[in-house]
């Protein structure tokens, strides 16, 4: 019988598809993530022929070495800096992602975190429960309009792209980077393209994130970077929290070298930078831009699906390389 571990709780529908198949399905019974020791003594446990892995995981030669019966670790992420590919390779191990299903929930969230930072949301929210909202005030908690401003899309991929398609909902104008151009957003949302982050930094009053993790993009907004954008802009990262130098971050929303920033990802999850969290500009969320009935679902079964086309002896759909 074919036995699959799962190292985290996840929506069931995916792992019912695995059950129905007959497979053997293991959850691990920690209530929180794995570390890494932990990951290997329950994959030592057993000989399992696939493993549903977290963006958590570290699914790195120490892990492959303590499973060589593993055919697939199935992320149930559309990120994979948590695989190395290089590894896997040599060991012919499927490795595999959940694209597409959660393009829409990660897109809204980078639109309500924009929003929650322009119509200072969290402040009014805060200011209203704590009792200081004594009536109205022409002066009170002034905002700024999305309309008529420049988004700044740094990765144009499915979730960049998406975004473009609501900020030109909102009369927004776009500027983006990316490695390579992306023709559809230019012609459906009038996005321009920039050959440099540098000059879409320097134009934007909202930045978004929307690249992979990859030794290209780690840090990619640094001290020097940071420095460049206007003081009136928000940074926004619902990506991959080291793509940002989280502690020159803090140092410039300190400063007033950028006004605010909207972050779902951090350096050190679940760790934050120093200061971080006792900033009045920031609003912060706990990495759940995927967090959606549909997205968490269909992630599921896309998992389940990659795990099954493995066994069953084809080339799964979301393999990553
Ligand atoms: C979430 O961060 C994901 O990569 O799916
Ligand atoms: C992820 O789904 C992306 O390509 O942006």
């Amino acid at each position: 019988m074919k036995k699959i571990f799962v190292t985290r709780t996840i929506p069931e529908n995916g792992l019912n598809m695995l059950h129905a198949k007959g497979y053997f399905v293991t959850v691990s019974k920690k209530d929180g993530p794995l570390t890494k020791e932990e990951l290997i003594q329950e994959l030592q446990k057993d000989s399992y022929d696939a493993v549903v892995s977290l963006l958590t995981d570290p699914i790195d030669p120490d892990v492959f070495a303590a499973t060589p019966s593993t055919k697939i670790f199935a992320n149930y992420a559309v990120g994979f800096n948590n695989f190395d590919i290089e590894e896997a390779k040599k060991r012919n191990v499927f490795l595999t992602n959940t694209p597409g299903v959660l393009t829409d929930s990660v897109a809204e969230h980078t639109m309500a975190l924009a929003l929650a930072l322009t119509c200072r949301i969290v402040e009014g929210d805060i200011f209203v429960k704590s009792g200081k909202y004594v009536g109205w005030d022409p002066l009170l908690l002034i905002g700024k309009d999305l309309k008529g401003s420049t988004l700044g899309i740094i990765g144009s991929g499915r979730i960049g792209a998406r975004i473009a398609y609501h900020a030109k909902g909102f009369d927004m104008k776009i500027a983006y980077y990316d490695v390579v151009r992306n023709e559809n957003i230019e012609k459906e949302q009038g996005a321009v393209f920039y050959a440099t982050v540098e000059e879409v930094l320097r134009m934007s009053d909202v930045v978004v994130l929307a690249v992979p993790l990859l030794d290209s993009t780690r840090h990619l907004i640094n001290k020097e970077r940071l420095a460049i954008m206007k003081p009136s802009a928000y940074l926004i990262n619902t990506a991959r929290g080291p793509v940002i130098d989280e502690k020159a971050l803090v140092e410039a929303l300190q400063k007033g070298t950028i006004r605010g920033a909207g972050l779902d990802v951090y350096e050190n999850e679940p760790e934050l930078a120093q200061g971080l969290k006792d900033l009045p500009n920031v609003v912060l969320t706990p990495h759940i831009a995927s967090a959606t009935e549909f997205a968490r679902s269909e992630m599921s079964r896309i998992a389940a699906e990659n795990i099954i086309d493995v066994l069953e002896g084809r080339i799964p759909k979301n393999s990553v390389y």
